[in-house]
């Protein structure tokens, strides 16, 4: 943690799905999206959040937005207790806290115009009317580096950059604190890709926003962000600044998945040793006891099949890693009828 001032944080974050259940049929079990999150996202940064599919980040980056229901652990808003908000109170939420989507042709409703569209938070929160509508859209418009002209036309009539302009345009609307981008620049043109990154961080800075951007383009969000999150089957199991855990990953998975990203310098990309990891992801669904990576770590050794490591601080300031190989710090497992396995 870099110590500044938390804007969001989660302790225990748990997204369970029931699975296999149906018509009157109790659930044959429960899928672990996400398995016990800790994380503070700081006022003003932008965290990247990485990992292979399927290892739960969009579920986090919905449930920190309350748009899943959490099935534990605890989360805040501005210190404010999100569980159990309603109402009035959920409302403000949804306005100072919104999303830019993947998909730019999904989520822009082809039948509204580029106005309707950017100004729908606008009546939603009841913020500006008439005249001033207009004057605002205008400005969000050229925020993202739109012609205010374009008001009137129809999401088909863009590429899918300007579309996606058109959707980060959105989500700023209600002059929100926090965005989620959850793999905003995915569908676009490698090209366009870069555009619209270097948007993001422009308005990162320039409205002081608190960026939770996730992708699985580790240069991209390298590139971008202030501190990286790394997840892995539904746990955070490495996090620090964007330098220290690019260059010196702590975390065997971290150090597997840098190790698969191409090097610009051709004598680094020469030397780069790729490591190769073992196994396939384990399914959400039947977590393994201990750390939840012994399966496909190369360093595995006796604690991990019993010890669920925790987080702990390791290499750089503020880098934190839940790994056995920097001591053996965590929670032991427990059996099915809940006696504590050898520690
Ligand atoms: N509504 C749901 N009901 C049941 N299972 C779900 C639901 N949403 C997600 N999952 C499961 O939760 C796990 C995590 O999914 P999630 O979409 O959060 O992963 P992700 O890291 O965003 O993956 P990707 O990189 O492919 O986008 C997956 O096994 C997924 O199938
Ligand atoms: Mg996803």
């Amino acid at each position: 943690m870099s110590g500044g001032d938390v804007l969001v944080s989660a302790r225990g974050l748990e997204v369970h799905f029931p699975i296999g259940g149906g018509f009157r049929r109790k659930p044959a079990g429960v899928l672990r999206a996400v398995d016990g999150v800790d994380l503070d996202i700081v006022r003003g940064e932008t965290l990247g959040l990485v990992g292979e599919s399927g290892c739960g980040k969009s579920t986090l980056g919905n449930a920190l937005l309350r748009l899943v229901p959490t099935t534990g652990g605890t989360l805040t808003f501005d210190g404010t207790d999100l569980t159990g908000l309603q109402g009035r109170r959920l409302k403000e939420l949804r306005r100072r806290a919104g999303m830019v989507f993947q998909d730019p042709f999904a989520s822009l409703d082809p039948r509204r115009t580029v106005a309707q569209t950017v100004s729908e938070p606008l009546e939603v929160h009841g913020l500006r009317t008439g005249r001033d509508k207009a004057t605002r859209v205008a400005e969000l418009l050229e925020l993202v580096g739109l012609d205010p002209g374009v008001a009137g036309r129809y999401p088909h009539e863009f590429s899918g950059g300007q579309r996606q302009r058109v959707g980060i345009a959105r989500a700023l609307a209600g002059e929100p604190d926090f965005l989620v981008c959850d793999e905003a620049i995915a569908s676009l043109d490698v090209s366009v890709q870069a555009q619209v990154l270097n948007l993001l961080r422009r308005l990162q800075r320039q409205l002081g926003l608190t960026l939770l951007f996730i992708s699985h383009d580790l240069s991209a969000v390298r590139h971008i962000s202030d501190r990286i999150a790394v997840m892995y089957l539904g746990r955070v199991v490495e996090i620090g600044p964007a330098e220290a855990v690019g260059t010196d990953p702590q975390m065997p998975y971290t150090q597997a998945l840098l190790s698969a990203v191409p090097l610009p310098h051709p004598k680094l990309e020469r030397e780069r040793k790729r490591i190769v990891l073992t196994g396939d992801v384990p399914s959400p669904a039947a977590v393994p006891s201990g750390c939840r990576f012994r399966t496909r770590c190369p360093y595995v050794f006796e604690p991990c099949d019993d010890v669920d490591p925790a987080l702990q601080p390791v290499g750089a300031p503020g880098q934190q890693a839940a790994c056995h190989l920097h001591g053996v710090v965590g929670t032991p497992a427990t059996t099915p009828e809940g006696v504590t396995a050898t520690p």
